[in-house]
């Protein structure tokens, strides 16, 4: 992997058909933002001339300054950037261009051998302009058009020489199409009356089709605008038929409505995402129950949010089915592969199905024929490929690059397996059906407005603890991490237990932590907050009852294995808040990304 050299994990849509071209790819840019927003560029043919704009900053500002609408066009590519390595420049940012200006591209993933590639088309007296892997994509292709007899010919071969993870758009000035090629990286196909799509993700055209074409690594598309699709894995260009598939949700639900954020809107959303995750097919729990009897070593692996609804789900598993499993973080997992056999069995949980480290995960324990389970939202999404079974959350997009509905999704699903395996179904499920009262009473307007009075009393903090213990240590970490995502304040989370061996000595006056109760642990946790309260903590209780230690008390029922789902919510909402009093932007946390993938 590059580790010099600009290396973007982004956002890519290309139109082509009847309408405005230019508003299409806007339209979508500004759908993708949560994949990237360090910069952002747009091409586009018009009178047989190669247009490109592209500059740093979000999309809306770039084209305040650049005017993507300027050429009513019928075929357009577009950009958001999210530089994992090298600098944010205006040179860096996508479409990039070939010497002669005929050809442009965007790519979303990591040419690996791009040096090697570069340094040939540089020996041809090639000339580069960026710090990026990406630009060798339109020299190669210019190259291999001189022995091409048509630009997708062109296209093949230059495509075929890559390695590393690419999602790939490129057009030429001279022909009325898209060439399209996916490996590793996401892309899926939109088919309208007026004209097809080819995009990172689903909301980036979804107010225009629901028709859509998930791809399979190297399938490469020549939108036209009617497509064609052919696979090039085995170095041939093979046509293929791959299957038009309906979306489950519509366009609604990849807009904000009334709120003013998706991260606000996704919590609210929790009330019906829950019950959606608990309509899972019996037969198929079932089914993945007998696989998990049958393993020899169980792995749950995930990133971030991902990784603590994993970890929830150890705990639950053990509890409730007494099944032992690790949990490991996927960008650690590797480390583990000398314990991976054909009996070994891995399951994966990610909202995108995209995560570049849960991918090399699985892959790790595919090599070692284990068998690959996984929880995911994204229907199409490379892990729900490439895994033997898959679950869906069901949650709908998930826009905000901060998870929050996927979380409690992910829990309520591992719950309802765990409850499943121990031929307990029917309870899993009603238990997870009556959240909904539950939930609807956390993110009621009197519940958000009495965390606001909270979010001003810490919104000048520089540190917040969070502490629990069983199910509750993993929510603190999860409650740390939307705390520092969305606010950039400075959280950390720890089990009760371990506070004496260290934490307890950054405690000072004031110094807000958040305690997480139940009924299991409360006299232990209770007794770590009393520790905290008397150097100077400032305890907010997150509780079924109040207690005289609380500073503040936030009323959460008590759900026993449900605790980590309700927990969670107010302390959502109160990472919401405290974003919009700092002035930060939930939705778009700076550095951070939806999907991350790459390592
Ligand atoms: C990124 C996101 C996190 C997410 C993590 C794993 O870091 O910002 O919110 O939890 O990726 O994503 P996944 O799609 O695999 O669940």
């Amino acid at each position: 992997m590059p580790t010099s050299t600009a290396v973007t994990m982004c956002g890519i849509i290309g139109y082509i058909g009847s309408m405005n071209a230019s508003r299409i790819v806007l339209e979508g840019l500004k759908h993708l933002e949560y994949r990237g927003y360090d910069s952002v560029g747009f091409a586009g043919v018009l009178n047989g001339s190669l247009i490109v704009k592209k500059d740093v900053g979000k999309v809306d500002d770039v084209h305040a300054k650049l005017n993507f609408l300027e050429h009513n066009l019928n075929l357009a590519i577009g950009h958001t950037r999210w530089a994992t390595h090298g600098r944010v420049t205006k040179t860096n940012a996508h479409p990039h261009i070939d010497c002669r200006k005929d050809i442009a591209i965007v790519h979303n993933g990591i040419i690996e051998n791009y040096e090697e590639l570069k340094n040939e088309l540089v020996s041809k007296g090639h000339v580069f302009r960026s710090r990026t892997d990406s630009e060798v994509v339109a020299h190669l292709i210019e190259e291999e058009a001189n022995n091409a007899a048509s630009f997708e010919e062109a296209c093949f071969k230059a495509f075929s020489r890559l390695e590393g993870a690419y999602a790939i758009l490129a057009i030429d000035r001279k022909d009325y199409k898209i060439v399209a090629i996916k490996k590793g990286s996401p892309l899926v196909i939109g088919l309208a009356d007026h004209g097809s799509f080819a995009a990172s993700d689903i909301p980036a055209f979804i107010n225009y089709t629901k028709k859509v074409v998930y791809l399979y690594d190297y399938d490469m598309v020549v939108l036209k605008p009617d497509p064609v699709f052919y696979n090039i894995e085995n170095g041939n260009l093979v046509k293929v038929e791959r299957p038009i598939q309906s979306v489950e949700w519509d366009a609604e639900k990849a807009r904000k409505g009334e709120f003013e954020h998706f991260m606000l809107k996704e919590i609210m959303e929790q009330v019906d995402t829950v019950q959606r995750a608990a309509d899972q097919d019996k037969k198929i729990l079932e089914k993945i129950a007998n696989e998990i009897k049958r393993a020899r070593g169980i792995f749950l692996v995930g990133c971030g949010s991902s990784y603590h609804a994993c970890l929830t789900a150890s705990y639950v598993f053990s509890k409730v089915a007494r099944e032992h499993v690790n949990v490991v973080l996927a960008s650690e997992f590797p480390n583990y592969e000398h314990f991976l056999t054909s009996k070994t069995l891995i399951i994966a949980v990610s909202q995108s199905g995209e995560t570049y480290d849960v991918l090399e995960a699985i892959r790790a324990g595919k090599k070692r024929g284990s068998k690959i389970i996984s929880v995911v939202n994204v229907m199409g999404s490379s892990l729900a490929r490439e895994s033997d079974e898959f679950l869906l959350m069901h949650a709908g997009p998930e826009i905000c690059v901060l998870s929050t509905k996927t979380y409690t999704s992910q829990i309520a699903l591992l719950n309802l397996l765990a409850y499943t395996l121990a031929g307990r179904y029917e309870e899993g499920r009603r238990r997870l059906k009556y959240l909904w009262n539950v939930i609807y009473y956390l993110t009621s307007a009197n519940t958000r407005n009495k965390i606001r009075k909270l979010a001003e009393k810490l919104a000048d903090k520089k540190h917040i603890f969070c502490i629990g213990r069983g199910l509750q240590y993993p929510t603190a970490m999860e409650a740390a991490l939307k705390i520092k995502e969305a606010s950039y304040i400075h959280a950390e989370a720890f089990a009760g237990g371990e506070l004496k061996h260290g934490t307890i000595a950054l405690i000072e006056e004031g110094t807000p932590c958040i305690v997480f109760v139940s009924e299991e642990n409360g006299k232990e946790i209770l007794s770590n907050a009393t520790e905290v309260k008397s150097r100077g903590g400032y305890i907010i209780g997150i509780s079924p009852t109040n207690h005289e230690v609380f500073d503040f008390w936030i009323k959460v029922p008590e759900c026993g294995t449900e605790n980590p789902i309700v927990q969670i919510i107010p302390v959502q909402i109160l990472a919401y808040q405290l974003a919009v009093l700092r002035g930060c932007d939930p939705d778009k946390p700076r550095n951070l990304a939806k999907s991350v993938t790459v390592k």
